[in-house]
């Protein structure tokens, strides 16, 4: 299990990341939304070392792992969201060069090479020169990089970014082969729906903060809930409609646009029947009552949407 607790990181007088506690247990595949500029790549680095934090610590099975720099790098590995440039190498080459930096050579790397290459579905391009590899297979060539020394962890920073479908599709399962041997992944990313399609559990940053942890069930329950009801009523009696809904307590906030009314409801299926039947009551012509589509992303936009402009100027 890995554990973050009251984590700070400032750039100059930039406080990145303020109070950041996270836990994830074993095996999960966890997913780390966040917007643009949320502290996903500063939590990530610093939890593998690469990166000092200002404040806070790391656990790993209990044990306290910020200053314990040569245990952190056995248990954690790392896939950057970016590839550096290695003229060339070859794939086999290149997981050669990372393996012997683990001390690990000869045909015990030549086994290991292969194993990986295997693993990430590239032994068909174990000769090519890593620069003529496309880009997902790059990302799952750095994969297997991260992969050389076994750890238990695995951090992947944004590593759908840029990859077609298919491209997706064949990480998603790259990734859940991973779970199953047990090992613990974190992949950030900054779109909630591409993560919650794959992750065990999800968690949402912004600003440097911790705002909503959840399985994957309850991500797609609060997400159901958050999206908002939309109304359609006729136009001229849009006022009283605002005089209903306001004197209703389950009504968190009303925008008209036109005579189409969005409605952020915090209460039950019932309620929402009962708020419509006392419009009904009333006398509205109502001629549309639904929720939104697309809640995930609703969700999300509802979490860290309204900081957005604050956000923007912050930075
Ligand atoms: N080396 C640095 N110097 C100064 N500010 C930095 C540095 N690195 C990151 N920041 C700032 O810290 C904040 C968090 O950055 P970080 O890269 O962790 O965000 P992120 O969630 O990974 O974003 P993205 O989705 O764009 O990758 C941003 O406002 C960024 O500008
Ligand atoms: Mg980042």
């Amino acid at each position: 299990m890995i554990e973050i607790k009251h984590l700070y990181k400032r750039y100059g007088r930039f406080l990145a990341l303020n109070d950041f506690n996270l836990k994830v247990n074993e095996g999960e595949l966890f997913g780390f939304v966040g917007s643009n500029g949320a502290g996903k790549t500063t939590t990530m680095r610093i939890c593998v070392g690469l990166l000092k934090a200002d404040g806070g610590e790391v656990l790993i099975d209990g044990e306290k792992m910020l200053r314990n720099h040569r245990k952190l790098a056995e248990k954690v590995g790392y896939v950057p969201d970016y590839f550096g440039v290695y003229k060339s190498l070859t794939a086999s080459e290149y997981l050669h060069f990372f393996a012997s930096a683990y001390g690990i050579y000869g045909s015990d790397a030549d086994r290991l090479t292969d194993e990986l290459l295997d693993l990430v579905n590239l032994s068909h391009k174990k000769d090519t020169d890593v620069n003529g590899l496309s880009r997902g297979m790059k990302q799952r060539l750095c994969l297997a990089r991260g992969m050389v020394h076994n750890p238990d962890i695995l951090f992947l920073d944004e590593p759908a970014s840029g990859l077609d479908p298919k491209a997706r599709f064949e990480l998603k399962e790259i990734l859940k082969n991973l779970s199953a041997m047990g090992k613990t992944i974190i992949i950030s990313s900054h779109i909630l729906p591409e993560l919650a399609e794959m992750c065990t559990s999800v968690g949402i940053i912004d600003k440097g903060h911790l705002v909503l942890q959840g399985s994957i069930e309850e991500i797609h329950r609060a997400a159901a809930m958050s999206s908002p009801l939309n109304l359609v009523v006729n136009e001229e009696q849009i006022d009283d409609v605002f005089a209903i809904l306001q004197s209703n307590p389950f009504v968190q906030k009303v925008t008209a646009r036109g005579n189409i009314l969005q409605i952020v409801f915090t209460g039950s299926k019932d309620d929402e029947g009962r708020m419509l039947a006392s419009l009904i009551r009333a006398n509205i012509l109502v001629s549309s009552f639904y929720r939104e589509e697309g809640s995930l992303e609703s969700l999300f936009m509802q979490i860290v949407g309204n900081n957005t402009k604050e956000a923007a100027k912050r930075r």
